[in-house]
């Protein structure tokens, strides 16, 4: 009599040799290439048995590989199982029942979240077969216009910042002149927020150009989109250079900021009037 690993492996063996006919053998299939899912859309993840026999009474688990690893949905003889199901998942996950007899397992997961990007398996479990298929889920969310705003003088140049916000993957900002050639700007400041989507903003600092057109372009190139927001800067602010050019705009500001100031007096006193003649 043999024991220990040995009886085990002429065990398995045995088992082998006792599986049932061919029939019951079958290939998971899915998509090759990456799935694009929109962030807040719904994506269906294709996965599929051929010969396209019933999984009725198998087990179906779809998993987040990367960057979570667990089971979020598992079908079981005819029954959904959803205790312990990843909370990030909950309501939003269901098979088609009525592709089932034909071996379609293929997965709705509905309001695409950003935190769903990653890796997924599919793996179907028979009696005495198994095989899976794993899909790369990458999610695409296309950020905002990008804000261009005027920080004021810097450094003998005009400090200009750029900010893009609600990206996914994290993309590339650029600062660029009316020629596309790209200008030296300060390092890449990146924020990403508690749903994963990202922030991007880059400060730079002009010269006057023969144009004064300025460029802020924001680029993903994974899943090919880009927006960008081109600035026109008035000369008069650009070849800034002696103090009195600044004392006069800071005047003219101050002078608007006057003149809204006395309308504003002047509204509320007659507001005023207004009030305590009708009292
Ligand atoms: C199963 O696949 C065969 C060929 O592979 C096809 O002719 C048949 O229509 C399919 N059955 C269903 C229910 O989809
Ligand atoms: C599986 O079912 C889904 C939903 O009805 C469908 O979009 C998909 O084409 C089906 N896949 C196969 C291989 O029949």
């Amino acid at each position: 009599m043999v024991t220990g690993p040995d009886s085990l492996f002429v065990t398995l063996l045995i088992l082998l040799h006792t599986l049932p006919s061919e029939s019951v053998k079958f290939e998971v299939l899915g998509p090759t290439e990456p799935i694009v899912a929109v962030a807040g859309d719904d994506v269906i993840l294709p996965c599929y048995l051929k010969p396209n026999i019933s999984v009725e009474d198998m087990t179906v688990d779809w998993r987040n590989l990367d960057p979570i690893d667990d089971i979020f949905y598992r079908y079981q003889n005819g029954r959904i199982i959803l205790e312990d199901q990843i909370p990030s998942y909950r309501g939003r996950t269901s098979l088609f029942k009525e592709e089932l007899w034909r071996g379609n397992t293929s997965l709705k997961l509905t309001r695409v979240q950003v935190t769903d990007d990653g890796l997924y398996e599919c793996l179907i479990q028979s009696k005495d077969w198994y095989d899976d298929i794993k899909i790369q889920v990458l999610v695409k969310a296309v950020g905002s216009r990008p804000v261009v705003s005027i920080e004021g003088h810097r450094e003998g140049g005009m400090g200009l910042v750029c900010q893009s916000e609600g990206w996914h993957p994290e993309p590339d900002l650029v600062w660029l002149d009316s020629k596309g050639v790209s200008l030296s700007a300060g390092p890449p400041e990146t924020h990403r927020d508690l749903k994963g989507f990202y922030t991007v903003k880059q400060h730079v600092i002009v010269q006057e150009t023969d144009t004064n057109l300025f460029t802020c372009r924001v680029l993903q190139k994974r899943i090919n989109e880009e927006v960008e927001t081109e600035v026109h800067i008035p000369s008069a602010l650009l070849n800034y250079t002696t103090p009195w050019r600044l004392s006069f705009i800071v005047c003219c500001c101050l002078g608007v900021i006057t003149v809204i100031g006395l309308a504003l007096t002047a509204f509320c006193t007659c507001k005023k009037t207004e009030n305590d003649s009708n009292i």
